[in-house]
């Protein structure tokens, strides 16, 4: 059977929160539960480096997510689960890109164009001001992190379907340019069902925004976010809107089909806000309550950890380091004899 390989990466910075286990986490652990599917994930802990500064943030945003993946259940048997920072050919693919790469397309990357129209509108001279070169050059690290293992699927957000196409740009420039197939060339998986959770505010759950109920707090503390999530004025009594309702949103991504519908009818027949919210925070609670102490102990047993990825980057490695070999050779950066 051909298997399609299927690759993502998360960026290290921040506390993985509900919407990004409904988004991501959990499609990708039952992804990698199916026989003709290859995963590899990773930790994009170099990507981390553009946006982060702070050492023990980064540090202890890569223990977490590592941490979290694993307390959710996936099985590092099933999926390649490694570390960007301990694949040095990464790196070095990501020069060989920039090489093909033509500034003109960097200068049309969302992430850069965001950055320029902020400095517009603040009126600053320089339009490139606060853009770092790893800013700048970002779409070419993810090119590498994705044709380096030859991914055929790459499930992301919408707003990264740009970099998978200049992933493929990138990748068929080379082909073309050293006359070979060294790159097979990734497509952007958008899965359409996946739920957007809101967050607290009942804007988009984000960390950007502020507004996220983190995965694996305390009891204490998932009760008092839950009843701060955002709902209206009426009353007990009164019938309420179970579709425009961040709440009741929560509550079905992790609920049953039946619990969901049952909740439904509660909604039309007037349940209270304080009652609600006692529910979801109960409902999350139990269903949380077994992979937040596997995340407990897995925090406290950082080195068990580390083993876990340092296995994961010995797989990684033993497909990147030929693939690179052959590039260099291509390129010209082969041994003399
Ligand atoms: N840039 C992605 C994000 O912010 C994370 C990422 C880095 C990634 N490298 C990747 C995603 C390679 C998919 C493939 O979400």
């Amino acid at each position: 059977m051909t298997k399609t390989r299927v690759l993502t990466g998360i960026t290290t910075t921040g506390t993985p929160h509900l919407g990004n286990y409904v988004g991501a986490i959990k499609p990708a652990i039952e992804a990698s539960q199916r026989p003709d599917v290859d995963s590899f994930y990773f930790l994009a802990d170099l990507h981390a480096l553009i946006k982060c500064q702070d050492p023990k943030r980064v540090q202890q945003s890569r223990l977490e997510i590592a941490a979290t993946w694993l307390a959710l259940g996936l099985d590092t048997d099933n999926a390649v689960f490694y570390r960007q920072s301990d694949i040095p050919e990464i790196p070095e693919l990501t020069w060989m890109l920039s090489c093909v790469c033509s500034k003109g397309l960097m200068n049309r990357a969302h992430a850069y164009k965001a950055a320029v129209a902020e400095n517009e509108e603040l009126g600053h001279q320089d339009m490139d001001k606060g853009v770092s070169m790893g800013l700048f050059g970002y779409p070419v690290l993810m090119a590498a992190d994705i044709l380096m293992f030859n991914a055929n699927k790459v499930p992301v957000g919408r707003d990264q379907i740009q970099h998978i196409e200049m992933a493929r740009d990138m990748g068929g420039r080379f082909n073309h340019l050293y006359k070979g197939q060294y790159f097979t060339l990734p497509e952007a998986v958008v899965d359409d069902k996946v739920e957007v959770l809101n967050g607290l505010d009942g804007r988009k759950m984000s960390k950007s925004y502020n507004n996220t109920i983190p995965l694996f707090v305390s009891e204490k503390k998932l009760q008092k976010l839950v009843r701060k999530i955002k709902t209206n004025s009426l009353e007990p009594g009164e019938p309420k809107d179970p579709d425009s309702c961040t709440l009741f949103q929560i509550f079905s991504a992790f609920a049953s089909v039946e619990e969901t519908a049952a909740m439904r009818a509660d909604y039309e027949n007037g349940i209270g806000w304080g009652e609600a919210k006692d529910r979801v925070f109960e409902y999350l609670n139990v269903h949380l309550r077994e992979p937040r102490e596997r995340y407990n102990a897995l925090l406290e047993d950082p080195g068990y950890i580390e083993d876990v990825l340092k296995q994961g980057a010995e797989k990684a490695r033993a497909e990147a380091q030929p693939l690179m070999e052959r590039v260099r050779e291509v390129a010209g950066l082969g041994r003399f004899v």
